[in-house]
């Protein structure tokens, strides 16, 4: 039995979602003509709140082209110093848009009307780039999936209504987030001018992100994931697979959170572990023990066919997800209470 823990990233579809896969009917999406991509696009918009939608191959692409369609050359974007636009997507804010990145601290990762209010730039100031957008992650990837409730959300959306800021959202694990809040999906459209989610990971397809929009963004968002190599012919066969997702496996995502709940209990109680971060959603990061490193203790893992990911120099990421079952999560919790360094 293997446990590949490293992200959520790595399920395989199940035979239904492949079956639904199998069935669906395609035209050629760069002609607008694929009724199983538009159907999603569509789907995905009217969940969110929003007024159109596109769907892209990953979600790098989704929150590159949010960003890209909201922001000018020279211009600034406000987010967390660990959020995926910065810190995991290979520079493209600097080379897509050509923007700076303003870095806040964030309370594990989310970041504060008081802290964002202070970092706007003085726009009559030729000296400072022109704060444009502000960007959230929700969840947070980098703070063990911490999470933003709906008030706090549109607190920071008043605030950057009110100093001309557009917003966008990276969700690439927004229905994690709502499982744990209850919030309605459909409210995030109003604090959001573009909004990123990705059916690829808690929620199991083998591909695909969708990028949500008011109205305003349709054309640019379209034109830029064309310009960025995004347009895709026959892509109902994916698409298939996301509206299978949507509509099976998001009432699920609470057990991918109660078993990354179990596995952090039982990780802190262990020697050769340091700390675990909160527990908030379907991820776990652990600091290893001083003398260790990651790559030590993956190693040993790996023996018990246990896979996760070096995070940092002292962190490992574990991620729960659809192909990890409570029978792999006993075999982890027994394999880590009897490693030895
Ligand atoms: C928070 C977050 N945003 C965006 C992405 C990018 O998704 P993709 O790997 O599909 O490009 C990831 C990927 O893990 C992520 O964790």
């Amino acid at each position: 039995m293997i446990c590949d823990l490293r992200s959520d990233t790595v399920t395989k579809p199940t035979p239904a979602m492949l079956d639904a896969m199998l069935h669906a009917p395609v035209g050629d999406d760069v002609f607008g003509e694929d009724p199983t991509v538009n159907q999603l696009e569509k789907k995905c918009a009217d969940m969110l709140g929003m007024d159109g939608a596109v769907f892209c191959p990953s979600g790098t692409m989704t929150n590159q082209i949010g960003i890209k369609v909201l922001t000018q050359p020279y211009e600034e974007v406000i987010c967390y110093k660990g959020s995926h636009i910065f810190r995991y997507e290979g520079g493209g804010l600097a080379g897509n848009s050509h923007v700076g990145a303003r870095l806040l601290n964030g309370d594990r990762g989310r970041i504060s009307v008081a802290e964002i209010s202070a970092n706007i730039n003085n726009a009559a100031d030729s000296h400072q780039s022109i704060t444009s957008v502000v960007a959230l992650e929700n969840t947070v990837v980098r703070e063990a999936g911490s999470f933003y409730t709906l008030a706090e959300i549109k607190e920071v959306s008043t605030l950057c209504r009110s100093r001309n800021l557009k917003t966008h959202l990276d969700g690439a694990r927004l229905f994690n987030a709502l499982a744990e809040t209850n919030d309605p999906a459909a409210d995030y459209g109003k604090y959001f001018d573009t909004i990123s989610i990705c059916l690829s990971k808690g929620l199991g397809a083998p591909v695909g992100s969708v990028l949500a929009y008011k109205k305003e963004y349709e054309k640019k968002a379209r034109r830029v994931r064309k310009a960025f190599g995004g347009g895709m012919r026959q892509a109902g066969f994916l698409a298939a697979a996301g509206i299978y997702a949507l509509d099976h496996h998001i009432a699920r995502l609470k057990e991918d959170h109660q078993r990354a709940r179990a596995l952090g209990n039982s990780l802190q109680k262990l020697s050769w572990v340091k700390s675990v971060m909160p527990v908030d959603t379907n991820i776990v990061i652990i600091e290893v023990a001083a003398g260790l490193t990651p790559e030590k203790v993956l190693a040993k893992l790996s023996e018990h066919h246990i896979r996760a990911l070096p995070f940092s120099a002292t962190e490992i990421r574990f991620v729960t997800h659809l192909d990890f079952s409570d029978d792999m999560l006993d075999k982890c919790v027994s394999v880590f209470n009897k490693l030895a360094f």
